[in-house]
């Protein structure tokens, strides 16, 4: 089974937004998608992606503007507790637990030897999967700007491990280990 994999960007004070769930702080950094822990090769070992409904309504509201179709071939879930409307065929709106959307995930990423899974966020889902042991890693891309308030990055309190860093254009670029919640005592020391 792949890793499960929260991966996405981030202010360098922890928002994945702001707070009208704006990304224009992010599309304004240079990158390169091919590059260091770019979105390119981590997408190419994706075979399954969860989002919350925030995130979901803010790219079909972008694909509106745009013109833009949706842009991934891999089934993605969608956690809600609205009657929202699929916009492919591939993706699936759900109201039920994190875990038993984690199962279907894996399934349709290919099973026991099968791809990665993307929890894209936002970071309260992100959590959620790390809360029941199911979120292997972070991985963020961290932009040189800070917001002051927004949408959280991974509001819970959690244990990580550094496993690997880069610089990607603008961004410094980190992928961590969930090791579990945070140690009881581990706030004094
Ligand atoms: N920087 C980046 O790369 C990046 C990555 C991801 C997201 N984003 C942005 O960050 C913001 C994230 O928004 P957000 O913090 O509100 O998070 P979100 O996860 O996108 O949406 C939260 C909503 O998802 C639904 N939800 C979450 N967990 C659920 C569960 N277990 N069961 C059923 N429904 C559940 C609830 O919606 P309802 O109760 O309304 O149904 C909840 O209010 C968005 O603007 C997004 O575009 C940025």
């Amino acid at each position: 089974m792949g890793r499960t994999v929260f991966y996405t960007a981030t202010t360098l004070d922890g928002y994945l937004a702001d707070e009208h769930d704006s990304l224009d702080w992010l599309f304004k950094q240079d990158v390169d998608p091919e590059g260091p822990l770019g979105y390119e090769p981590f997408i190419r070992g994706a075979g399954a992606m969860a989002m919350g409904a925030t995130t979901y309504d803010w790219v079909l509201d972008r694909n509106e503007r745009t013109g833009d179709a949706w842009a991934y071939e891999i089934p993605c879930w969608i956690f809600t507790h609205r009657d929202l409307a699929p916009v492919t065929d591939d993706v699936i709106i759900t109201t039920d637990p994190v875990p038993d959307v984690h199962g279907r995930m894996v399934e349709a990423a290919g099973g026991a030897n099968g791809k990665d899974l993307w929890v894209v966020g936002g970071g309260d889902l992100a959590a959620q999967f790390a809360e029941h042991g199911l979120l292997d890693e972070v991985v963020v891309s961290i932009a040189p700007v800070t917001l002051g308030a927004g949408r959280p990055l991974f509001p819970r309190r959690f244990d990580l491990a550094l496993l690997e860093h880069a610089r990607n254009g603008d961004f410094l670029c980190a992928r961590y280990a969930v090791r579990g919640p945070l140690a009881a005592g581990s706030l004094d020391t």
